[in-house]
């Protein structure tokens, strides 16, 4: 594997990331575009520290870590049981497609439970959709054992997701 290099992103990360496609919220790089402003505010005003992996300087991998939860009120109906002073919320977790099935994301993780212990909090949560289990099974290899709580979505007209809230500690 070739040597992943982790950090914390640069506003000017920021912006690079969503011309790249990254920053997506996983799905919608538009969603991303539209929301530029949003997403640099909330690091700028200590809502949310964005993560990022490169190798040969080039990004290829992100997690957010929100450590308030103002930092997504846009992703999360209820941040009950996901946020608080010792919680971080994991979100905006990517690694571009080539990169994928290299471990990338599983270091960049590391770093971030390094960093975030390092701040007092002891431990993560994020969200997972049940039906995909890749995902599911990655998570779960990286001890995100916690059952927090079920919550079924809606998306666009009649699409019904239903998320799982993980958590593990650090
Ligand atoms: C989810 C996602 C971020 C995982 O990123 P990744 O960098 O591929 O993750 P990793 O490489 O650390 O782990 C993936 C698999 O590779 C395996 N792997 C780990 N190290 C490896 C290595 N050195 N060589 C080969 N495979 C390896 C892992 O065991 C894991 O398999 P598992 O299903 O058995 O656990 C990525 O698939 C992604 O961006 N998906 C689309 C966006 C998305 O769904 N985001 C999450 C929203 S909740």
């Amino acid at each position: 594997m070739e040597e992943l290099i982790c950090r914390k992103a640069t506003i000017s990360d920021i912006f690079k990331m969503v011309d790249d496609d990254l920053m997506t919220g996983a799905y919608d790089n538009s969603f991303a575009s539209s929301q530029i402003n949003l997403i640099v505010d909330r690091i700028k005003e200590n809502l949310a520290i964005t993560y990022v992996g490169t190798l040969n300087d080039e990004i290829i991998c992100e997690i957010t870590a929100a450590i308030s939860p103002i930092a997504i009120l846009n992703e999360v109906n209820n941040t009950l049981g996901l946020v608080d002073n010792k919680t971080a919320y994991l979100f905006n977790i990517l690694t571009k497609k080539e990169y994928r099935n290299h471990g990338y994301f599983t270091k960049l993780l590391q770093y971030v439970l390094d960093d975030l212990k390092s701040k007092g909090y002891d431990k993560v949560t994020l969200g997972v959709d049940v039906s995909n289990k890749k995902n599911m099974s990655i998570y779960k290899n990286n001890e995100f054992n916690e059952h927090i709580k079920s919550v079924k979505k809606i998306y666009g007209k009649n699409n019904i997701v239903e998320i799982e809230y993980l958590g593990r500690k650090i």
